[in-house]
């Protein structure tokens, strides 16, 4: 139906006759002669349609925003002072002999810009239109360029691309499982994979020695602009490779990605370990942009008349810290107002902070509430843990450690992009030795940090005797403080494996029932194995500069994890729920009213 794309068309072209089609961006009349931006995938062109030719010009009249179009005709070059510069087609136009309209439109629910803000229930509803938009098609195109060079790079190393059910048993990945009712095995129900976690194990033990998979998981866990219900990943195992082998192989992998697709020179990824990102940051996940750092100060603090402080000061599980912001004096109350209370969401107290006015004036150079609480040798010890100037300000957080890494790092990068201290563009690292396991408090239990099937790099006796104190062989990839990927070198032995599962409180037969299949598995020769998974909609948003991963993915779900397009979830009728042997335990309208 073509000769070229739309976008495509240069001076290169000149006077050669083409034919093109696509969609009716915008058109004008101007004294006499009409002009129609006609739209496709690769861009825009200038079309142009002179009165000579009454019949094709009459069409071109009655043709209205979005009606798609074939046309032929000649292109030629611009007249001086109409030529776009910014547009790689702004130096010709073609003019037009033939039109065929080959499908109308109706106005679209919203003008197909990019620049225009459109609010998401209706993007979402009209994703197709949503869709057309330039800025959306150049981020389906990142993304395919993404896929195509991870593929490439893998197949090149002989990583085999094997396929792994949808239709499965819970993976344990710390969120909940959506589930599937079987029709045919009553009263049980298919869980969707979180990851392909065990059968990518399943396929080292047998023998596939690399293998990589781009992969749907399902989670169903809260929403944030980095999660959604179901995501994709690039899923990576290999045998006979240990953690520094994986983590070299998969570094060159993305420094190759970013330099072919976006032209980036990464740098060598730096390795810290998650007690440094957490005494440093606050944060598993540092964004490395941000140069100010958490200092320790409960040294200080221990003697001190200040409860809030000195508690936290003198309690084994307590943390208290500075975070000094340079020039940070111009702060407001009211600003100071609004960043205590975005720490509450952490669940801090209260930000205490003193603002440097003199840093030679002793305690009357110092203006804040909580001066007064302690004496000058104590304030003049902080301000030079922290390095604090004149004009400084220096926020305090005292707490137990968790709620003071959690609400003093977000404050942190909060403070850090909104004052636009970040440095640099792209800040990679590995982060290394996480814990194996978590204490959760509240039901008294060890959670596991990474997953049930990490490898410790301790001995079983070892873990045992203090699980608490045990480090894990996971490793994560940080970019600019977003999680992008984790894994870890796996459990390759049957003992292991169920003394893990042993300290997470699962017990002989629970593991059998849950994993028994892998416990068998181990048995029969499971080769030292490892790998990782990144989140490929993460690494699309952040390649693509999208403060969402929705605006990556072609039909994404909303906040309340829906999808207005088609409206999904939707009820199911009775006799599809009889087949399935459920009974709703609060039956819609329409169903109670089939019972009575
Ligand atoms: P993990 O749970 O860390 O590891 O997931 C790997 C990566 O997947 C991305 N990710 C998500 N992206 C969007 N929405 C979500 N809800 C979501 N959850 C996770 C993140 C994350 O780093 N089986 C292990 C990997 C392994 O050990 O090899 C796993 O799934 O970028
Ligand atoms: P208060 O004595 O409660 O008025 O607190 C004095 C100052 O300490 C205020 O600026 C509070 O915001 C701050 N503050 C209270 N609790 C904490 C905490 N846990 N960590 C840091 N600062 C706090």
């Amino acid at each position: 139906m073509r000769t070229h794309k739309c976008g495509e068309v240069t001076k290169q072209h000149l006077s050669e006759v083409v034919e093109l089609c696509g969609w009716v961006h915008r058109r004008r009349d101007h004294g006499g002669v009409i002009f129609i931006d006609l739209r496709d995938r690769e861009g825009l062109v200038q079309v142009v349609f002179n009165p000579d030719g009454a019949e094709t010009f009459a069409i071109a009249e009655s043709v209205r925003s979005e009606y798609v179009l074939r046309v032929k005709g000649t292109v030629k070059d611009r007249l001086e002072g109409t030529i776009n510069p910014n547009m790689k087609t702004g130096e010709i136009e073609v003019v037009v002999d033939e039109i065929e309209v080959l499908n109308e439109s109706e106005t679209p629910p919203f003008p197909i810009e990019s620049e225009i803000e459109v609010n998401e229930e209706m993007r979402l509803r009209y994703r197709y239109i949503d869709l057309r938009r330039t800025e959306m098609q150049q981020k389906m195109k990142v993304r395919r360029d993404v896929t195509r060079n991870l593929r490439n790079f893998l197949d090149d190393q002989e990583y085999f691309e094997i396929e792994t059910p949808i239709l499965t048993k819970a993976t344990p990945e710390g969120a909940r499982d959506y589930i599937v009712p079987s029709r045919t095995h009553e009263n049980a129900f298919f869980a969707l994979p979180q990851s392909p976690q065990l059968y990518k194990q399943l396929l080292m033990i047998s023998g596939m020695d690399k293998y990589y998979q781009i992969v749907r998981c399902f989670r169903d866990e809260d929403l944030r602009a980095d999660r959604q219900p179901e995501f994709t990943q690039l899923d990576i195992e290999t045998s006979f490779m240990n953690e520094d082998e994986i983590m070299g192989t998969m570094e060159v992998m993305i420094k190759k990605l970013f330099s072919e697709v976006l032209n980036v020179d990464l740098g060598d990824f730096p390795v810290m370990t998650y007690e440094e990102g957490m005494r440093r940051y606050g944060s598993d996940k540092p964004d490395l942009r941000i140069p100010l750092e958490l200092v320790d100060i409960a040294d200080d603090m221990k003697e001190v008349d200040f409860k809030v402080f000195s508690g936290p000061a003198n309690d084994q599980n307590g943390r208290v810290v500075a975070l000094k912001i340079p020039n940070g004096s111009d702060l407001t109350r009211k600003e100071i107002d609004a960043l205590t209370k975005y720490v509450s969401i952490y669940g801090a107290r209260g930000l205490a902070y003193i603002k440097v006015n003199d840093r030679d004036g002793g305690l009357e150079g110092l203006q804040s509430p909580i001066v007064k609480f302690a004496p000058a040798e104590v304030w003049e010890s902080v301000l030079t843990k922290t390095g604090a100037k004149t004009g400084d300000l220096i926020f305090f957080g005292a707490d137990k450690t968790k709620i003071v890494n959690e609400a003093m790092g977000a404050l942190r990068v909060k403070i850090g992009l909104d004052r636009g201290l970040a440095e640099g563009d792209w800040k990679p690292l590995w982060l290394i030795d996480f814990p194996m396991f978590d204490w959760d408090d509240k039901n008294q239990r060890w959670n596991a940090i990474h997953h049930p099937f990490t490898a410790p790099s301790c001995t079983i006796e070892e873990l045992e005797a203090n699980p608490g104190q045990a480090l894990s062989r996971a490793y994560d990839l940080i970019l600019n403080g977003t999680e992008l990927g984790g894994g870890s070198i796996r459990i390759n032995h049957t003992d292991m494996q169920t003394k893990v599962l042993e300290i997470l409180g699962i017990g002989e037969e629970e593991a059998r029932e849950k994993f028994g299949f892998l416990l068998d598995a181990l048995k029969y020769g499971c080769p030292p194995h490892g790998g990782i998974a990144f989140g490929l909609d993460r690494l699309v948003m952040l390649m693509t500069g999208s403060s969402s991963i929705r605006d990556v993915i072609a039909f994404p779900k909303t906040q309340s994890a829906a999808c207005p397009l088609v409206d999904a979830p939707a009820i199911v009728n009775d006799a599809q729920l009889r087949e399935l042997g459920i009974k709703l335990r609060k039956p819609t309208e329409k169903s109670e009213a089939k019972e009575d």
